[in-house]
């Protein structure tokens, strides 16, 4: 089996985690040494067919340096699981764009290197694939790396919550080029969006009628910091969006990230309230407070999408894939409850059923 040859663009937090979980996975087979993973065969290939061959990046800590060291750098500061040897991949820069506000740039400070031909970069490296995971408000930097993939002949994966996957226009491109799209914006293994989303599912399997929820995250990656300031509507817009597709019925939903603070790393706490009624109209309130670690969480989901979306090249497919973006992102081009998106990337898989 061929590797899969991927280039990413933002080379942070979930980056890193994504890097560490292909070396820490890449030999493993047995239920133990597969701990974690939703699927250790995925598409028809293992976790160790993926190879990373490019990688673009702003950060002065980042740019110039090789991928192996880049991943630890600042700001980053998602847990550290796997010992990465170099890899000989040099982050090169990007052009900045709409990369790094003025309040991100308390945490990054952008490189003096000049911009590197993205294009080439990414054909001489022989990427097939292009992981886009850019801070969730980078919108005109998204645009720019979608444009560039289907310049280059890649497969574009959207991790960020920009509509690229979700859009009409792009998803046109992208079959017009021949290219298979992926996204948008990353659904965690066991995210706030995830959980809420099957509480919500299994109270309207029990019969309890929902008649409000909210969830709001706490967090301190440099995505916090990002989302809370400058993306805070746009993701609230996406995750409150993603959780109605679980409740057959209006009702006030609220999901958002509420707050950045700094001490608690790349580690998020997420905060669930639901009030319902239950037979008779006796109530029925629940709270619940997860914490998790941010980057890890996207891993899996990623695994699945970049071998997914291999498939999908495999296969000759092209525009927006909705079974792979309905699994495994919060705003798909084509949303639908979170076990009927399972089934469907099963089917998928299986051959039995065409995007
Ligand atoms: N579990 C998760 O962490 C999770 C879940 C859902 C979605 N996402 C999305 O994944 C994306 C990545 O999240 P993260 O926590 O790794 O973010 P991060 O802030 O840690 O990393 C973003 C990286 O992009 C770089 N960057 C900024 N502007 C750039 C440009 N113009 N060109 C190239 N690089 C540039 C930054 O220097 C940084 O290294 C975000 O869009 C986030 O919303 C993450």
């Amino acid at each position: 089996m061929n590797g899969i040859k991927v280039a990413i663009v933002g080379v942070g937090n979930v980056a890193s985690a994504l890097i560490q979980g292909v070396e820490y996975y890449k030999n493993a087979k047995t239920e133990e040494e597969t701990a974690g993973l939703a699927y250790p065969d995925f598409a028809g290939y293992h976790v160790g067919d993926i190879q990373f061959v490019a990688a673009f990046d702003v950060a002065d800590t980042k740019v110039g340096f090789d991928l192996s060291e880049a991943i630890f750098a600042k700001p980053n500061n998602v847990m550290k699981f796997n010992e990465i040897s170099k890899t000989g991949i040099k982050v090169v820069k990007g052009p900045l764009l709409d990369g790094v506000d003025d309040i991100l740039k308390a945490l990054v400070t952008v490189s003096d290197a000049s911009d590197a031909d993205v294009v080439k970069v990414l054909k001489d490296s022989g990427a097939e694939i292009l992981l886009n995971l850019l801070p969730g408000s980078a919108e005109d930097a998204t645009k720019y790396y979608a444009d560039m993939a289907l310049k280059a002949g890649c497969a574009f994966i959207n991790g960020a919550p920009i509509p690229i996957a979700s859009d009409l226009e792009w998803s046109k491109k992208f079959k017009e080029a021949g290219l298979p799209l992926v996204g948008d914006d990353i659904q965690d293994q066991l995210g706030s969006t995830v959980l809420h989303r099957s509480i919500l599912q299994l109270l309207v399997s029990r019969g309890v009628k929902v008649d409000k929820s909210y969830q709001l995250d706490v967090g301190g990656g440099a995505e916090s910091l990002d989302s809370h300031y400058r993306g805070r509507m746009r993701k609230r817009g996406v995750k409150s969006e993603a959780i109605s597709q679980d409740l057959p019925y209006d009702a006030p939903l609220v999901a958002g990230s509420s707050d950045y603070v700094d001490f608690m790393d790349n580690s998020r706490d997420s905060y669930f309230y639901i009030n319902g009624r239950q037979f008779g109209g006796a109530p029925i309130k629940i709270d619940i407070r997860m914490e998790v670690t941010d980057g890890p969480n996207a891993g899996p989901i990623l695994l699945d999408a970049i071998r997914g979306t291999k498939l999908a090249l495999k296969r000759g497919l092209s525009g927006s894939m909705e079974s792979i973006s309905a699994y495994g992102f919060k705003m798909p081009p084509l949303p639908t409850t979170m076990y009927r998106a399972e089934r469907w990337v099963e089917e998928f898989l299986l051959g039995k059923r065409k995007l």
